[in-house]
């Protein structure tokens, strides 16, 4: 059943559309009122249809601080987007391309959290550093290292099986001093 509403909905669909868009223009032209016109190159736009069939279109290049990296159709470019005062510009506004930015050095910005402005880079603890942090990371900082070998224990560092003998021992000594200490007060009671 699902199937068969599935198989009309595209056949629907293919008919509807193949009628609705009988486009005689070619992918690089678009469809002015009366002809199929050539589309504007990247870096310009337009500034009135082609007067022929399959023919160019008027267009001119963007203005200073504008681009348009596809070709179009369009009446104006785009703006440039402008580096914020805590970002830096990693490439320059073009007719075919956006300005480029990203977060100084120190900062940085992996997702929407920070889109007003850039986060400072986390510090690791000395040689702790997995990944240096850059412009869309912070630094990654190895958390096991620093909880195992806590630095600044130099006296008696103790590990794993040591322990246990060492927790056992004095588990044994103190309960035979105890049973000493029982067993003396019991003797001179006598
Ligand atoms: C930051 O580092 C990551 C991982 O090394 C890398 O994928 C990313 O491209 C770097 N970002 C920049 C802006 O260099």
């Amino acid at each position: 059943m699902l199937v068969h509403l599935l198989l009309l909905w595209l056949l629907l669909r293919v008919t509807v559309c193949n009628e609705s868009s009988p486009s005689p223009c070619g992918t690089d032209e678009f469809q002015s009122e009366t002809f199929c016109c050539q589309l504007c190159p990247a870096g310009t736009h337009l500034i009135k249809s082609c007067q022929r069939n399959h023919s160019e279109s008027e267009c001119v290049p963007c203005e200073l601080e504008n681009f348009m990296n596809h070709h179009n159709r369009e009446s104006s470019c785009f703006r440039c987007s402008q580096c914020r005062h805590d970002q830096e510009e990693v490439s320059e506004c073009s007719q075919t391309a956006n300005r480029k930015c990203q977060c100084k050095q120190g900062t940085y910005c992996n997702s929407e959290n920070c889109v007003e402005k850039c986060l400072p880079c986390s510090s690791c603890p000395k040689d702790r550093v997995i990944r240096q942090c850059n412009a869309t990371m912070d630094t990654l900082c190895d958390t096991f290292k620093s909880d195992s070998g806590t630095p600044g224990c130099h006296c008696l560092c103790l590990s794993g099986p040591l322990t246990v003998i060492v927790v056992i021992a004095a588990v044994i000594i103190i309960i035979a001093a105890v049973i000493a200490v029982i067993w003396c007060v019991l003797k001179r009671g006598e």
